[in-house]
């Protein structure tokens, strides 16, 4: 696994997929300065040079579901890496890390196929030691400093995660159960009343748990739905 430092560049995920043939499998490009950073569904991706943001190449033969939940294999990483450092965080469906339900960390997994799978992009990018968020976002999101009051040190963090996710790579290739089991255990919003949306509506039910295929399993009055895609959302109750 190689590192690859860039000093500023629109999007780490995006650098990687126009240029995925020049770097080997496993490379993790890098950058302090994105400028343009993506977040699921044409979101915008913010972070400023106290963040780590990165992206991993996969170019192997990979089966179908280890493709499809590559981004909660990401999510258990992130995860164990942050409790490790004796933080208290949650996993929201699909792949977002919480710590006191506000967002840490974003994952963006990206395909590139021609014919068949030509490479994925595994992007991470996770709040370190930034203290002042936009304020669109200033609600809802949190850095591992502001959790913990103290500084960390960026590289190190980055080390960790790499290391981890090469290690636990071969375990989650031959067996992806073990994920979804951790992904449960640390759900947030598990069994409480949650707002998705369903064909263009809002809509809402009770968050059960996640499927072996990645679906979120959710309770409706009359039925038991799987969710595919999309946001979810923790109906706050008004005292
Ligand atoms: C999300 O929560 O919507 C996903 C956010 C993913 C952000 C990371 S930062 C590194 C990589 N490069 C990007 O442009 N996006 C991902």
């Amino acid at each position: 696994m190689k590192t690859i430092y860039l000093d500023s560049i629109p999007s780490t995920n995006t650098y990687l997929k126009d240029h995925y043939n020049d770097y080997q499998h496993f490379d993790c490009l890098v950058t302090k300065n994105q400028t343009s950073g993506k977040g699921r569904l044409n979101n915008h991706w913010f972070s400023t040079e106290n963040d780590l943001t990165f992206s991993i190449l996969i170019k192997e033969d990979l089966s179908p579901s280890t493709i499809q939940l590559m981004p909660f294999y990401t999510a258990y990483i992130i995860h164990k890496v942050i409790s490790s450092m004796n933080i208290n965080a949650l996993i929201k469906w699909p792949n977002d890390i919480l710590i006191d339900d506000l967002k840490l960390s974003g994952i963006l997994v990206e395909s590139i196929y021609q014919d068949k799978l030509k490479a994925l992009i595994i992007g991470v990018g996770i709040n370190v030691n930034n203290q002042m968020f936009p304020k669109e976002i200033e609600n809802r999101a949190i850095s591992l400093k502001q959790a913990c009051h103290e500084e960390i040190d960026i590289i190190q963090l980055l080390n960790d995660v790499l290391k981890e996710f090469e290690h636990g790579y071969p375990f989650y290739q031959s067996n992806q159960k073990n994920v979804i089991d951790y992904v449960n255990e640390f759900l947030a919003y598990k069994n409480q009343e949650i707002q998705y949306e369903d064909n263009q509506t809002i809509e809402s039910g009770q968050c059960l748990n996640v499927n072996d295929s990645g679906q979120l399993l959710i309770k409706t009055k009359n039925d038991i739905i799987p969710l595919i895609s999309g946001v979810v959302k923790k109906i706050k109750k008004v005292n």
